[in-house]
């Protein structure tokens, strides 16, 4: 994982992950990145790997790639993909074709939208502002996959449970840290809305 989402997003490294893919050829070792949470388009590049300037042996996505429909892949290079015979990996609603039309029609509107492209600059807007909210002790993220870790006063459940109550779903991870990973399409004004929300819920939360 580039960058681990239920751990409490935190983005690999340059070096680790150039490390990673380096290892791997001097030892003669297969590169395998989950782009299950980070990939289409979330991390500001179509792949996070795509941020390392690597390439992986084999690479497992889902999520995104269906815009809301179930569907995962993974693709391998060619020299790996060797390996895959004709139904070797199968599954029960493997290739479903109403999943894999949405996910073409997804795939070609990510793209064409840069979507992308909007993940890295709203990104970019939005962790600004959220570094600036009080009790924030740090902000990570890689385009629109976010974290914000409070000081040891506010709790994230209590952060998550005050933002629903003002109509806003994010979640918590570990004992002070929210995630959010609003739409791709999301623009700077709704990320206002949202600094708003959660400005006003950790306001009710000081003791
Ligand atoms: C990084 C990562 N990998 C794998 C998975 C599991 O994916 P699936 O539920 O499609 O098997 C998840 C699910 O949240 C995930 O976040």
């Amino acid at each position: 994982e580039p960058v681990q989402g239920e751990g409490g997003v935190h983005p690999a490294t340059m070096e680790f992950m150039q490390g990673l893919r380096t290892f791997c050829d001097e030892n003669d070792m297969l590169l395998l990145i989950d782009e299950v949470q980070t990939g289409w388009c979330r991390t500001g590049a179509v792949m996070s790997y795509m941020n390392y300037g690597i390439k992986p042996d084999i690479v497992s996505m889902a999520k995104a790639l269906g815009g809301g429909m179930p569907i995962g892949a993974i693709c391998a290079t060619a020299e790996v993909a060797k390996a895959f015979t004709t139904g070797s990996h199968g599954t029960t609603f493997g290739g479903h074709p109403v999943s894999c039309a949405a996910a073409l029609a997804e795939v070609n509107e990510l793209l064409d939208r840069d979507l992308a492209g909007n993940a890295k600059k709203v990104g970019d807007y939005f962790t600004a502002k959220l570094e600036k909210l009080p009790h924030v002790k740090e902000v990570r993220h890689q385009g629109l996959l976010v974290g914000v870790e409070f000081d040891d006063t506010i709790g994230g459940v209590d952060v998550k449970h005050g933002c629903l109550d003002r109509h806003l779903l994010i979640t918590a991870i570990g004992a002070h840290i929210i995630r959010m990973i609003p739409p791709l399409i999301v623009t700077e004004e709704e990320c206002d809305k949202v600094v708003a929300i959660i400005e006003d819920t950790i306001k009710s939360l000081e003791k």
